[in-house]
């Protein structure tokens, strides 16, 4: 049993491409794992609560249900035309989590890791945080955001408490945070004793939450709310299975935050933290809503289609380093990749099959085989286990680039392969076996590809109409990835 989560994204913004990465990131994963028969869950969904979201509702005049309940929508809407397909959607609004949050807050407090006290500290409207006054500059957060000074009563929950147990786990663990350089970087930070954690929001301030069992004028912060997503409503065994991914923004709440609260109410800790990188836009900022570089999913998608899309996302940048986006970039990967060697490949086989077979899969003839022949079948057996290999391999988790990478070899390989035989100078005979060797090919690369590109893949094995049977009629394949021009 697998359990994989995507973060649950901020309800009042719109998808951009830092979101669908991690996205497709999990579907790859799942995708994949679902091909080899394991059972997968993947969850995702959006994080509802918070002042902005309250703000913009009243602002367009809108009953704040019915305004979360239409948010809510469209993402789900976005994902399941990006091709997702989780297995549950959840919302911070639903109300067996609301349960769930509120119980959960009642037994921290009867047991008092939840204690009542006073909050002095920045506060930042736009990440709804507070920040302490060695994280302020010129009047400014560290991401550069306006900031308020606040004192208040409040709500605090004890980080310290679990500090030691957390750096035990990290250290027994050493696949607990990946990659490498996050894992060091949360030891570092658990080497120092840990402020408590402020848990409430003052009504007064901030009215859409989960109100606190214990005090009617407080709701719950929307990092506490929205943590417990990962639990509220799954089997309870499944968190010690779970992969969270996450960007690497989001590291500390995910590495100490996230692990407390569960010693807290004394569930396992997840399997693992992986938390990829940014993209970047070309002068090197982060492409996000807040700073209006945002790259629009819907019209990478209709310029790239959805499965080159993730192919493109997933390949470009290593997952786990952060990756800079422009869209000649993407061009060039693109053509080269997917339309000159995979599709090309797809195509030109399909092509021989039918000049040279009666668009028929002929059969293979041993008297007739050549040592280019068995090399090359052995090319493909060797990049196969390779491919396996990486997705499977836990010390290898989520080498992305690697594998598109032998996906792209086994392209190579097979034009390579025509290459070398030289089908239209052969034989009848010979010309068979290349083309069966060929259309044996383009079969495994529609496995391979599967998880990346499940629509090309079904594609292309549509084409088959019984497999690699000899004699079996075998249906046009449209261009699979039709070359990409600049304008
Ligand atoms: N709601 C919280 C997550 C709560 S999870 C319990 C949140 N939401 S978010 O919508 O702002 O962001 C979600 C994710 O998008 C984060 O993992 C963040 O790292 C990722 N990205 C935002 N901008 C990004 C890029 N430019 N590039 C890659 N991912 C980035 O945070």
């Amino acid at each position: 049993m697998k359990y994989i989560t995507t973060p649950i994204y901020y309800i009042n913004g719109t998808p951009h491409i830092g979101h669908l990465y991690t996205t497709i990131a999990a579907d790859v994963y799942t995708r994949y794992w679902r091909s080899r028969g394991e059972e997968v869950f993947f969850q995702t969904g959006t994080d509802e609560h918070g002042q902005k979201v309250l703000d913009k509702a009243k602002e367009l005049s809108q009953d704040i249900n019915e305004y979360v309940d239409s948010l809510a929508a469209s993402w789900e809407e976005f994902w399941n035309h990006s091709g997702i397909e989780y297995d549950k959607f959840i919302r911070t609004t639903d109300s067996d989590h609301e349960t769930y949050v509120s119980e959960r807050l009642q037994e921290l407090f009867d047991r008092g890791l939840i204690y009542e006290g006073v909050y002095a500290g920045w506060y930042d409207k736009r990440e709804e945080r507070f920040w302490t006054d060695k994280d302020i500059e010129n009047g400014l957060s560290p991401n550069g955001n306006p900031v308020e000074r606040i004192e208040e009563k409040n709500y605090f929950f004890n980080l310290e408490a679990f500090r030691s147990q957390i750096r035990q786990h990290i250290e027994e663990n050493e696949d607990f945070i990946r990659p490498w350089g996050h894992r060091n970087k949360v030891l570092r930070e658990l080497e120092q004793p840990l402020k408590p954690l402020c848990i409430s929001r003052p009504k007064a301030r901030l009215s859409w939450g989960i109100e606190l069992p214990f005090d009617s004028d407080y709701v719950t912060y929307v990092w506490f709310d929205a943590l417990l997503n990962y639990v509220s409503t799954v089997p309870e065994d499944y968190i010690e299975s779970c992969i969270h991914l996450i960007g690497k923004d989001i590291l500390i709440f995910h590495t100490i935050y996230w692990p407390a609260i569960l010693l807290a109410i004394g569930k396992p800790l997840p399997r693992q933290i992986f938390a990829h990188g940014w993209w970047l836009d070309v002068s090197g900022e982060k492409v996000g809503k807040s700073v209006g570089n945002a790259l629009d999913p819907d019209y990478l998608t209709e310029r790239f289609g959805k499965d080159a899309l993730r192919v493109l996302l997933l390949h470009t940048a290593t997952f786990g380093a952060d990756g800079k986006f422009w869209e000649q970039r993407f061009i060039g990967e693109y053509n080269t990749l997917l339309s000159n060697s995979l599709g090309n490949l797809v195509n030109r086989t399909f092509g021989m099959a039918r000049k040279y077979c009666n668009g028929k899969v002929p059969a293979f003839n041993l008297e007739y085989q050549t040592e280019v022949d068995t090399s090359f079948a052995e090319e493909l057996t060797v990049l196969t286990a390779e491919y396996h290999r990486l997705f499977e391999d836990e010390e290898l988790q989520f080498r992305f680039k690697q594998i598109v990478d032998v996906i792209y070899e086994v392209s190579i390989e097979g034009n390579g392969y025509i290459h070398d035989r030289e089908p239209w100078n052969l034989s009848q005979e010979e010309k068979n076996n290349v083309v069966y060797q060929l259309l044996l090919c383009v079969r495994i690369l529609a496995d391979l590809l599967e998880p990346f590109c499940p629509d090309k893949s079904a594609e292309i094995l549509s084409s088959f109409t019984n497999g690699l049977e000899p004699g079996s009629e075998l249906k046009p394949c449209p261009p699979l990835f039709p070359r990409i021009y600049e304008e």
